[in-house]
């Protein structure tokens, strides 16, 4: 019996190093350790010898048990570790494979824009400011010359934020609200651009987005006339999209401004497209800044910063910039 069990050990040695997986490995268990196993069998018979051999035998058994055990162990670790790595290697991720390392990322169209605007103004002396985005109807509406359940506010179509009283919180529709906080924070002379994003409850086609973006802009000093705003809108729109770009302001209504235009650009097939909202800034929007309108005047303007990027690029669908597909944002 202890010969058997010496060739047994030798057997099961080969046999567990042979075996290439660990359902391989389980079945191999169960025939060296289960029911009909070699050693429980042994077991089994041990009661057939006499008092000494049967302690002696026993004894010899539960050792080469002990060796077994520690085999398949040793064996299971191995394999484990052997699967791991299959598993790692099927589901590896070759981050190399785009672009081979070779092309940059760089920022989107709108981020490029809206820094391309930003160094344009303050090449002209501004100032950058950014507010909130959700603004309370004060800043966004009341601070702006719009009344209560006045039809100018339906020109927006309004998210509300719920909190504190109902309609008392929004996401701004506009930048305009950061008007009223650039006056309250400081005092004239104001010089500032205040892009961000805005939000409106639109249903997104090739010129509206829920989310889009707008760049403000307010000055205010002694003696701004309204040619001064046109002189800037201009200068602007020459600085960004080239010399020989024509521009025209058309009358238009915003509360906040009086006398209100619109600015419109000429584009290539001889039609105008509205590029911007301006005005002089209305004495009780200097007021709720907190500035004497018999001092101070302004000019203000709003220009929707995605369609800069649109007029600038001849990309003819609003969505393209926010679908955020590689293949398109890798033009620009
Ligand atoms: N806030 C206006 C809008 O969202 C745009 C605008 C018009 C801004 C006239 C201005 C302005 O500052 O003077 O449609």
């Amino acid at each position: 019996m202890t010969l058997d069990l010496d060739q047994h050990l030798i057997d099961a040695t080969n046999a567990v190093a042979a075996v290439g997986d660990l359902d391989g490995l389980q079945r191999i268990e169960g025939e060296l350790l289960g029911k009909s196993s070699v050693v429980n069998e042994a077991r089994r018979s041990l009661g057939e010898l006499e008092q000494e051999a049967r302690k002696q035998a026993g004894r010899r058994l539960n050792e080469v048990r002990t060796e077994l055990e520690k085999l398949l162990a040793e064996r299971r670790v191995v394999l484990e570790a052997a699967e791991r790595a299959a598993v790692l290697e099927a589901e590896r991720l070759d981050l190399t494979e785009f672009d081979r390392g070779q092309r940059l990322g760089h920022r989107h169209v709108v981020t490029q824009t809206w820094e391309r605007l930003e160094d344009i103004f303050v090449g002209m002396g501004f100032t950058v400011a950014e507010g909130p985005e959700i603004e309370d109807e004060w800043h966004n509406f009341g601070a702006l010359n719009f009344p209560p359940d006045h039809p100018a506010r339906d020109m927006y179509d309004t998210l509300y934020v719920d909190y504190g009283e109902p309609g008392s919180t929004l996401l701004r529709t506009h930048t305009s609200p950061v008007q009223i906080r650039v006056m309250e924070s400081g005092e004239p002379p104001i010089y500032s651009i205040m892009p961000g994003r805005v939000f409106r409850s639109d249903t997104a086609d090739a010129t509206h987005m829920p989310v889009f973006h707008q760049i403000e802009g307010l000055v205010v000093d002694r003696r701004i006339t309204f040619g001064d705003m046109a002189g800037t809108m201009d200068a602007f729109t020459k600085a960004y999209f080239g010399r020989d770009f024509a521009s025209r302001l058309r009358p238009s209504y915003f509360p906040f401004t009086e006398p209100s235009a619109e600015f419109d650009i000429l584009r290539d097939d001889g039609s105008w497209l509205e590029l911007a909202g301006c005005g002089m800034v209305h004495p009780n929007v200097l007021e709720a800044g907190g500035l004497d309108p018999e001092i101070w005047s302004g000019f203000a303007f709003g220009f929707g910063l995605d369609r800069l990027a649109l007029m600038r690029h001849g990309i003819d669908d609003l969505r393209e910039l926010f679908r955020n597909d590689h293949r398109f944002l890798s033009q620009f």
